[in-house]
Formats: structure tokens, sequence, C-alpha cells
């Protein structure tokens, strides 16, 4: 593993595969036990410093962190310095002179970790960047179907939707075409980014005609937060070509999937009766983040320092 995990391009085949793993036996070392705590990065500090807004992803680094037995600090942007007009560079290296091993950061700005990583000695982790990546999201998701499906090699993976405003699409295409797996995205014209045909997947527009040949279906948030134009006619038009509804998942193969990254727009690119569904696995996903979370965080900051284990 490089020292920072900053996209999903980061890892190779077999890191990907050392992170999956490394999940497993976290999982399987901590099934049962009534104390959900192992030594490994005891006397390390891991600062999340979150510049946007997060439910899951921010809970589920810290858990993983405080799992290892790290010392956690949460930033938040709101109501820090960052008000009066302190810098990313500014407050990170405040951070570091406080200690902090590895800061797994979330901003708006594309690239931000990327800048961050050049100005810090310790580790950083992406846990969200603009429209750019989220590359434990992909691990997580990765690591799910690994679970439900038994394999990566040769799955078809559709994913549907915003994918132009999706970091959550950006990494898995990447690591899911790292790892084997077919991937196709499915969306409206508008909703695909310039440049797309160069990326390891198929095109289609036509989420009725995918359906039926996939394995697993990944639908994504419409970001209308991020939408400064007008990508389509309406959100009820959306819904009825592009959201998942019963009668769109029945037309599924038996053994085939369902997921979501959350937060979810219920009853418009997802319906309640498929994510509630059996298959479903977006409360898998959440549960797997934290497993695959402390995987990162131990690999990339090698467990606990010389002479403390
Ligand atoms: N999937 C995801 O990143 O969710 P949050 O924005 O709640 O972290």
């Amino acid at each position: 593993m490089k020292r920072h995990l900053l996209e999903a391009a980061d890892l190779d085949r077999a890191d990907a595969t050392l992170v999956l793993d490394t999940a497993g036996q976290i999982e399987s070392a901590l099934a049962g036990r009534e104390v959900k705590k192992l030594p490994t990065l005891r006397g390390r500090t891991v600062v999340n410093l979150f510049y946007e807004d997060s439910t899951r992803t921010r809970i589920s680094f810290e858990l993983a962190a405080k799992r290892l037995s790290a010392d956690v600090i949460n930033f938040s942007a709101k109501g820090s310095s960052v008000s009066k007009g302190e810098s990313l560079k500014d407050t990170a290296l405040t951070l570091e002179a406080m200690g902090s091993d590895a800061i797994v950061i979330r901003h708006q700005a594309s690239g931000a970790p990327h800048r961050l990583a050049r100005w810090v000695k310790g580790s950083v982790v992406n846990a969200g960047d603009g429209t750019h990546e989220h590359p434990t999201q992909a691990l997580l998701d990765a690591y799910t179907i690994r679970q439900r499906l038994g394999r990566l090699d040769g799955v078809r993976v559709a994913i549907v939707g915003d994918v132009l405003h999706s970091r959550v699409a950006r990494s898995n295409v990447w690591l899911l075409s790292t790892l084997g797996a077919e991937v196709t995205l499915v969306a409206p014209p508008t909703l695909l980014p310039v440049g797309v045909g160069s990326w390891p997947v198929a095109v289609s527009y036509d989420l009725d005609a995918v359906l039926p040949k996939a394995d697993v279906v990944m639908m994504l948030r419409v970001q209308a937060e991020r939408m400064n134009a007008s990508f389509f006619p309406s959100a009820r038009e959306y819904s009825r070509r592009y959201g998942l509804d019963g009668r769109r998942m029945a037309t599924l193969p038996d053994d085939a999937i369902v997921m979501h990254p959350g937060p979810m727009n219920r009853g418009m690119e997802i319906a309640a009766e498929v994510a509630d569904s059996a298959r479903s696995t977006i409360v898998d996903q959440v549960g797997n983040g934290v497993s695959v979370r402390m995987a990162v965080l131990y690999l990339l900051l090698g467990g606990a320092p010389e002479g403390t284990s």
C-alpha cells in the first residue's frame, strides 16, 4: 500500500484484494466478541477533517479508528476557525502539530486530499472530494458484492443515474474494473461526464434493457445540490425512465442484488419497496464500511508503533 489513499487508482489488484481480505479478517476477529476493540493503533491519532456534511462516512471512520484503539479528533469546518478565513493548509498543519498520524478528509473541492497530501507528513485518506472520488465507499461496495455473490471477477455491475456528479461512481468504475467486474453505466446523456468513452465501461441509456443481465444494480443519488442547470425535464420523468421500482426489480436475475451508497432519495431514484427488499444490501454496506475502513487505517498506519504492541 502507498502512504495515502487518495483515489481508487492508488490501488492495484493486489492492494485492493489485501484491503478486502484484511477487512474480512478483522470482521471475523471481532465477531462474537463482547468488546469490539483491537489494540492495533494504540498511541496513534486519527483526525476526521470534514468540510462537507456526512452521516455514514464520518461516523464509520470514527468508529473504525476507535475500534483500533486510536485517539480520534473530529474536526468539522462549521464552528471552527475556517469561518475566520483559515486555509486548509494552515488547518492541516495545526492538526499535525498536535500530533495527528492520519487525516481523513471530506471536502467539497475535487483534489483537496491531493493538495493536503503534499503538505503533511502523515497519511491522508480521501473520504469524498467534490465530484471526484470516494475510494473507501468503492472498497466497501466491492466487499459487499464479494460477500453476497462470492466473487468480483466477471460480475456484471450496472451503475445507474447521476454519474456526472458522482464520486462514488468514479471510484467504483476504477476499483471494480481493477477487480475484474464488468461495469455498465446507465444514465441520461446529460448526466454522463464528458470523456466517459475512454473509461473502462459500457454505456447505456436504457435501464430496462440492462437489468435482466445485471448481477448488481448500484443506484446513485440524484445530487440536486450540485445541479446548476436542468439535466432532466422533471423528477417524475427521471423516476419513470431511471428509477428502480418493484416492477423493474422483478426483471433482475434471481440472485441479483441492489445497492445504494446513501443517502437515498426514496421515491426518486429508488422506490421504498426496493430499498427495503431482501435484494437490497444498503444496510449491509453501512455495516461493512466500518470493517473496510478499519482495514484501510490499519494498512496505512502499519499497526502499533515499535515497542507499544
Ligand atoms: N455514502 C456516503 O458517503 O454517505 P455520507 O455522505 O452520509 O457520508
